[in-house]
């Protein structure tokens, strides 16, 4: 498969490196393109992949192409490339635009292009990413098993209806970012009762991974493993009422909330 990427920041990046170490695409196959030369000849440089100065060519070359620039700037490629229609025969189009719908994707383009819109997050870059697609109107199954495989090589990935799209950024487009500042608060905790720095956050890392792990691995509920270790009158139960008294669950569902409204918003404009 020839795959393109529009767009050479984080996410496209992340998505990019993920199917080469996963061996989905060879390096020779791929062809880049970014606003500025600089970002796409140092990313080519850097894997081995092709930098092209035009989007147009770029879908011109690929059987797939990765839509990886800001939602506000995304419109204006496709109307860059609707213009010269041909470019996009036999082309599948996968946007990670957070909010813009399928419709809006397709509104600019020809009627008979195949997109898959989709919301990846950025431990893609080390194969354990997290990704929902949703299919547009002319994406057949050929297309989705492609989304599958392109965003399989990058962690794991569901489909969900549209609808559901804002919300999958709301949990994990946007949720390592949550994930982060729980792991440096964790650490700073840690430093607030003596413990060093590098210390500290070395076990608040490792916790998360290791708890996470758990609910991945053995399949129960988080509920369930967290009830396991707290114990009666216990220190984790203090703890757990202190986070609850302090609002740690609806912060966190408001969180997600906020950040799927976002994305609506991005939708609209
Ligand atoms: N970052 C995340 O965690 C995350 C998670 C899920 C989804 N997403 C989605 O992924 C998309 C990209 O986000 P990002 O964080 O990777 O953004 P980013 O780091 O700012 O990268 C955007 C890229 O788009 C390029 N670009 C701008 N205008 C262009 C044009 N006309 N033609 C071709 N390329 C152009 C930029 O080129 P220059 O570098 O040359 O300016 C840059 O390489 C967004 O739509 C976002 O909603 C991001």
């Amino acid at each position: 498969m020839k795959l393109g990427l529009i767009g050479c920041g984080k996410m496209g990046r992340a998505l990019l490196e993920g199917a080469l170490k996963a061996g989905i695409v060879k390096a020779s196959d791929v062809y880049v393109s970014s606003r500025t030369a600089e970002t796409r000849e140092s990313l080519a440089k850097e894997l081995g992949v092709h930098a092209v100065e035009s989007n147009v060519e770029l879908a011109q070359k690929s059987d797939a192409v990765y839509l990886c620039t800001k939602p506000n700037v995304l419109p204006i490629v496709l109307l860059e490339l609707a213009e010269t229609p041909e470019c996009l025969d036999g082309t599948l189009l996968i946007s990670t635009a957070a909010g813009l719908t399928v419709e809006a994707l397709e509104q600019p383009l020809p009627d008979s292009s195949r997109v898959i819109r989709c919301m990846p997050n950025t431990p893609a870059l080390i194969g354990k990413g997290a990704a929902a697609y949703t299919l547009g109107k002319n994406a057949d199954t050929v297309d989705a098993a492609t989304a599958c495989k392109l965003l399989g090589a990058a962690g794991s990935v569901i489909e969900v209806p549209e609808y559901l799209m804002n919300a999958v950024t709301g949990v994990s487009g946007s949720g390592p970012a949550y994930v982060y500042t729980f792991i440096e608060a964790l650490a700073d905790g840690g430093v607030l009762k003596g413990l060093p720095r590098a210390q500290a956050l070395e076990l608040a890392t490792q916790t998360v991974l290791g708890a996470a792990s758990m609910v991945a691995e053995t399949g129960l509920h988080p509920a369930i493993l967290r009830d396991m270790v707290t114990s009666p009158g216990g220190t984790t139960i203090t703890a757990v009422q202190s986070l609850e008294d302090n609002g740690f669950r609806s912060t966190t569902i408001a969180a997600v909330e906020a950040a799927a409204e976002k994305a609506e918003e991005l939708g609209r404009k």
